[in-house]
This record gives structure tokens, C-alpha cells and sequence, in this order.
């Protein structure tokens, strides 16, 4: 039942609302911010990660599959929610329907999370900038070097607060000449960074103690061999899973944020290629990620290197970056830029979002809202650092796994909220206002949409389905 008596009569033409004053001034603009949002910490650190721990090859085809199929369908709505509306999650869902008024609330609660420690982990980034910039790469290497940083109050701190305001500048400069204007500067250098150090990680060698001698390429083949060994049901499914938290992580859908900056797009843009573009970007990068941290973790560690899981970015990466010879420092200094650059345009994109919401909402402009946000959110960063020392916690969570606060605050946003989030949208999608409701707004102007039936068929039947396994999973109620 497609219901357009949902829209209001001061929308623009068949409902559609005009632009607003403020906005990216066309589609790379929009482009690179929206990449500069998705391509974070999650395609540095996580993606590799899951690579290792999940098959290789294996979970890459996975990945490259719901990619194209459940993340396409994620980005598609909530895009083209933000440009049909021109407004974000809160106000957005409430004119889609009023009943579903709470989503909008849900959704906006997650950047409102995510944000108290976003800034904690570009902290940590920081920090590791300056200790190449110091030429301190031996000390990095120290395997206790990374937890004494976390655990010192005033260390821990300082860095979170650098990060916080740096994100904040740019926020308080406003859309077109903050948001977008960084975005086209520090992606294209990022993604030029991210194929230099790919490459160099290809041509590394090494030999061991044991007179072992490794190389890029070999590692190159342990990343992309797809690994069937001890491959039951059970853990084809834990693999899928992963995959599709990861997804809705990485391309940061389902938390309002795409939403938000889909209001800011003008009517002549082309959604439906600007999605792809953003597609490829995101999943571009990631898989570069991983050509350079498994070649070179496996050159210098072994496969047992790759092992570490999560301290892979921040513990293991360092150790390599001390033994190789000369270049470690200058490696390691852009590995660490690039990440900041990363982490830095998905804060940006965080913070945006929840100002977005307040200045909708309470009518207030840009700078008094962003310097309020700003004292909060530093005042809460600060609380999120000291979760390594002052306020230490041992937090049992649903997956098995023990927390502190930061890992309290991801789980509830993102392994949590975000399934629950998805799936209710695509409820009200499918099955309220109806997929063509997106699919108007993608096309509006005669654009081509190319996979509107698998837009259909996704959103109205698989992610409702997909997505309540994953809360089921996430919640602690289903034990896959
Ligand atoms: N998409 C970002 C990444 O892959 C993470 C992110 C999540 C960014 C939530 C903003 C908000 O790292």
C-alpha cells in the first residue's frame, strides 16, 4: 500500500521538497563527503581483521556480495529518505509517517552514541602520528607501548580533546566549506596514500630467525585464497554475519547520517550513481586495507601475526613498522596520516548529523550549536578515555566477549540498534510508504534506476528477514 497521503502539502512538486539554502554544491561534492563518512577506522582496522579471521578470499566474495545487495539497498534508502525530505532522521521519519515518529528518535540516538568515542580512537590515531613524527618507531614497537597510552589519564585525554576539536572546526565551518571542502582535499590524498603503501607492502620481504624468508606476494595470497578449512554451517553463517555488521558499519548506514547528507543534495544529482560511486570507494579502500596490512603483518609475523584481531592497527602494525629497515618511520607516518584523514571525515560526518538533528529541532544556527555539542561531547570523550583507567569497568557483553566503556558504547550502536534500526525501516519502506516512494525520488528528474527491482525485492522482504536474525544474534537471544 504505497501511502502518499503521508506527505504534507507544503512539499515541492509530487512531494518532493525543494533544496534547502545549504548544501554540497554538486555530486563530487557529495561524493567524497559521503565516502569520507563510510571510509573510517572500519575499513582500516576492522575489515583486515575479519579478512584474517574469516577465510580470506572467502569472506571477501561474501562481502562483495551483500555489498552490492544489502548495502546498496541500505544507501539507496536512507540517501534518498534525506533528499526526498530534505531533512534528517528525526524529522525525516515523522514526515514519512507520523506513527513511525520513534524511528526517527532511534536512529538519531545512534550518531548521539557513537560520537563519545569516535574521538577516543582518532585520539589514539593522533597519538601514533606524533610518535613517528618524534622518530620514537622503537618505542611504538613496545608491546606494552599501546596500554600505557590508553591507561594514562592526562596522555589519553589530551589526544581525545585534539580530535574532538578538530572535528568540531570543521562542523562549525558548516556544509559546503567545512564538511565538503575537507572531504575533496583529504580523500583523494588518502585514497593516493592508501594505493603507495598497498603496493609498497607488496614488494616487502623478509627473513626470519629460523632462516624463513617471506614475501608481499605470498601474503597477497593468504589474504585473497578463499580458506574452506573447518568450514561447518555454523560457522558460514558467524562468517555471513560478520560480513553484515561490517557492512552497516562501514558504509554508516541506519544511523541517520546518510540521511543527513542526502538533504544536502541537490535535485540535479544522480543519486543512483552517485550511491555506486560511493560503493566503490568505500569497499575500494577496504580491500586495499587489507593488501596492505596482511602482506605485511605475514612478512614479518607469519599467519600466526595475523591472529592478533583487534590490537592488529595499533600493536602489530608498529612492530613491523619498526623492522623494516630505514623506511619504517616514513611508512608509518602515513600509514597513521591516512588513518587520521580516514577517522577525521567520518567524525566530521558523526557530529554533523547530531547538530543537524538540534538545529532542526530546536531552531537554533550552526556555531551556538556546534559549540554546545562541542563542550558536551569533549566532556563525554573524556569520560570514554578514562574507561582505560580512572573509570576501568568490566562490562560482560551479549557476544561472550568483556568491555569497557568505549566497547559498551559500540555495541549498543552498532551491533545492537543498527539491525533493529534497519530492520523497522525497511518495514516502513516495504510496506508503509512502499518502495516506490524511494524509488520516485531516485529517478525524479528521469534519472535511470537501474536495480530498482532488486530494490524492491530486498526491501520489502530480505532486510526485514536478514536484519531480525541479526538483532536476534546481537542481543544474545539466537547463538549462531
Ligand atoms: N563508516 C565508518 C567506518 O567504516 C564508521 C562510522 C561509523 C563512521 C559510524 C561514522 C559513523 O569506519
Amino acid at each position: 500500500m504505497a501511502e502518499h497521503n503521508t506527505q504534507p502539502a507544503a512539499s515541492g512538486p509530487k512531494g518532493h521538497h525543494s533544496h534547502k539554502k545549504h548544501g554540497f554544491t554538486g555530486q563530487i561534492g557529495f561524493v567524497m563527503a559521503a565516502a569520507g563518512s563510510a571510509v573510517g577506522v572500519g575499513n582500516l582496522w576492522r575489515f583486515p581483521y575479519l579478512a584474517a579471521k574469516d577465510g580470506g578470499g572467502l569472506f571477501i566474495l561474501i562481502y562483495l556480495i551483500l555489498t552490492f545487495t544489502f548495502g546498496f539497498t541500505l544507501l539507496t534508502s536512507d540517501i534518498a529518505i534525506g533528499r526526498r525530505t530534505g531533512k534528517n532522521s528525526i524529522k525525516a521519519y515523522a514526515e514519512m509517517s507520523p506513527k513511525w515518529s520513534f524511528l526517527g528518535i532511534l536512529t538519531f540516538l545512534v550518531p548521539v552514541l557513537i560520537m563519545t568515542y569516535y574521538a577516543v580512537i582518532g585520539g589514539w590515531i593522533t597519538r601514533y602520528i606524533v610518535v613517528y613524527l618524534t622518530d620514537q618507531n622503537q618505542l611504538a614497537a613496545q608491546d606494552s607501548f599501546f596500554t600505557d597510552f590508553i591507561t594514562s589519564p592526562s596522555q589519553s585525554t589530551l589526544y581525545a580533546v585534539i580530535f574532538m576539536l578538530l572535528t568540531a572546526w570543521i562542523v562549525f565551518n558548516g556544509v559546503e566549506k567545512g564538511i565538503e571542502q575537507c572531504s575533496k582535499i583529504l580523500m583523494p590524498v588518502m585514497l593516493v596514500m592508501i594505493v603507495a603503501i598497498a603496493i609498497f607492502a607488496l614488494t616487502l620481504t623478509h627473513t626470519d630467525e629460523a632462516g624463513v624468508t617471506r614475501t608481499g606476494l605470498q601474503g597477497l595470497a593468504v589474504y585473497l585464497t578463499p580458506s574452506f578449512e573447518g568450514l561447518t554451517v555454523k560457522r558460514f553463517l558467524q562468517i555471513l554475519l560478520d560480513a553484515m555488521s561490517q557492512i552497516f558499519f562501514s558504509l554508516s548506514v541506519s544511523m541517520g547520517i546518510m540521511i543527513t547528507y542526502g538533504s544536502y543534495i541537490k535535485k540535479d544529482v544522480d543519486v543512483n550513481a552517485s550511491i555506486h560511486q560511493i560503493e566503490f570507494f568505500d569497499t575500494g579502500v577496504a580491500l586495499l586495507a587489507g593488501m596492505m596490512i596482511i602482506p605485511s603483518i605475514f612478512v614479518f609475523e607469519g599467519v600466526e601475526g595475523m591472529k592478533a584481531g583487534p590490537s592488529l592497527m595499533f600493536i602489530s602494525l608498529p612492530k613491523v613498522f619498526a623492522s623494516m629497515p630505514n623506511l619504517g618511520r616514513f611508512v608509518g607516518l602515513a600509514f597513521f596520516l591516512m588513518a587520521a584523514f580516514a577517522a577525521l571525515t567520518s567524525c566530521v560526518s558523526v557530529l554533523e548529523t547530531i547538530a543537524a538533528n538540534c538545529m532542526e529541532i530546536f531552531h537554533t544556527k550552526r556555531k551556538p550549536t556546534t559549540i554546545s555539542l562541542t563542550l558536551l561531547y569533549t566532556a563525554a570523550s573524556v569520560i570514554i578515555a578514562l574507561g582505560y583507567s580512572k573509570f576501568y569497568v568490566e562490562l560482560p557483553l551479549p557476544n561472550g566477549s568483556i568491555g569497557q566503556l568505549l566497547d559498551l558504547m559500540d555495541y549498543i550502536s552498532n551491533s545492537f540498534m543498527m539491525p533493529f534500526i534497519s530492520m523497522l525501516s525497511a518495514i516502513l519502506i516495504g510496506w508503509v510508504v512502499g518502495p516506490d516512494w524511494i524509488v520516485e525520488e531516485v529517478e525524479y528528474g528521469g534519472r535511470k534506476f537501474g536495480l530498482k527491482g532488486l530494490y524492491r525485492v530486498m526491501i520489502k522482504y530480505v532486510v526485514p528477514v536478514i536484519m531480525f536474525i541479526l538483532f536476534l544474534q546481537s542481543a544474545g537471544i539466537l547463538n549462531i
